[in-house]
């Protein structure tokens, strides 16, 4: 094999290497998912449901919901905040209210819970941190 085409390997492999570690890093963290999943069953499941299905007319899905995924920012929001009033989520209204769920979480627990929210039961969402649930908290809502 001449040198030229050693080289030119050899960039490429380095390339696909530098992408797939991108790729990794923007994947949530199975850590990262499995507390978030902890802390969803307990804190959220009671009405959204372990499936994320919630119950229709009462609780909205999170599950495919087009409104979550147009705002991942409400979701945070959301859990640390509460909401009280109409929220439509395919198609649907809900007028009901969601408690400050997040009050007692810490920053880092409320971006798990977001974050495996926002990549679970089809849902395809970014990672979120807790230096943005933090911003949230000190903005005082979205
Ligand atoms: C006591 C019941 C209750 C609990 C517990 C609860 N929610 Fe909600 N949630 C609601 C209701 C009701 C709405 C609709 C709010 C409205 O009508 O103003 C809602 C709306 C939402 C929405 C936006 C609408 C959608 O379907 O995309 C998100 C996201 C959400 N909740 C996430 C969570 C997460 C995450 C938790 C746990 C940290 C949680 N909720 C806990 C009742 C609840």
């Amino acid at each position: 094999m001449g040198r030229g085409l050693q080289t030119v390997l050899a960039a490429v492999l380095m390339a696909f290497a530098a992408t797939s570690a991108a790729a990794s890093l923007r994947a949530p963290d199975a850590l990262r998912m499995r507390n978030g999943r902890g802390l969803f069953d307990d804190n959220c499941a009671a009405c959204h449901q372990a499936n994320g299905e919630g119950i229709p007319g009462a609780f909205p899905n999170l599950a495919k919901s087009d409104f979550l995924q147009a705002c991942p920012a409400c979701a945070i929001d959301f859990v640390v905040n509460g909401h009280t009033g109409r929220v439509i989520v395919n198609g649907k209204p809900y007028d009901g209210s969601m408690p400050p769920i997040g009050t007692g979480l810490t920053d880092q627990d409320i971006a798990d819970i977001v974050t495996y929210v926002l990549n679970s039961w089809g849902n395809h969402g970014p990672v979120v941190t807790g230096a943005e649930v933090a911003g949230m908290r000190r903005s005082g809502g979205h």
